[in-house]
């Protein structure tokens, strides 16, 4: 028990003193037998929350579109909520929301409008962390996104790495739209893992 206590907190004085140091992280072992000597040792972790802040980039139009469409239905272009539309994403995760922010990773997934009465998403996204404290571990959101409401909230179904067992909630809200489609949008994160 000393040896598992040991191990989070030598972690959270490593990030504490190299916090300014972008590439600092915790190594998380990998492989079957590691994750299974985690859940092993569950009992005696503590669950532990994460707050997470940063902007996603969304370039649908342009010549590097990070976000395209790759189907609908006939019935999409005649419906007042577009839906029955799918899009694949792979966009920027940075700290701030200027384009020329430090990227921290990617958002990667699928979303589709899924209202047929409202502007509304079906959100089914990975976080993918790829610098910073949390490199190489991912969170997973599936929820349902009002985008013309200021703030949306979405759940976090889960994580890898650091964040194996996360759940929490993901707020959004718009930081800007421009008229071409794009979009930056600010993402707060609290989870809970251990
Ligand atoms: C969709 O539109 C195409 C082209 O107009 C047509 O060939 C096809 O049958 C339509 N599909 C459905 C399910 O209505
Ligand atoms: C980002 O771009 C803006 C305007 O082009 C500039 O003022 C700023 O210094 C840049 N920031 C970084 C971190 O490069």
């Amino acid at each position: 028990m000393g040896k598992l206590n040991s191990i989070p907190l030598l972690c959270s004085i490593a990030i504490a003193i190299l916090l300014s140091t972008p590439i600092a992280h915790c190594k998380i072992a990998q492989g079957p037998k590691a994750v299974e000597n985690w859940f092993q040792k569950l009992n005696h972790a503590k669950p532990k929350m994460t707050k997470l802040h940063f902007y996603f980039h969304d370039i649908v139009s342009g010549r590097n579109p990070t976000s395209i469409r790759v189907a609908q239905a006939n019935s999409t272009s005649h419906s007042p909520t577009g839906f029955g539309l799918l899009a694949m994403l792979d966009d920027r995760l940075t700290t701030g929301p200027e384009i020329n922010s430090t990227t921290i990773g990617r958002t990667q997934g699928i979303v589709g409008t899924a209202s047929l009465e409202e502007f509304s998403l079906l959100m089914s996204l990975n976080f993918v962390f790829t610098k910073g404290k949390f490199s190489g571990s991912t969170l997973s959101l599936l929820g349902r996104n009002t985008v013309l409401n200021e703030y949306r909230e979405m759940p976090i179904v889960g994580g890898s790495g650091v964040f194996r067992l996360a759940r929490g909630i993901a707020t959004a809200k718009t930081h800007t739209l421009s008229n071409n489609g794009n979009a930056v949008v600010e993402y707060h994160v609290v989870v809970i893992h251990y």
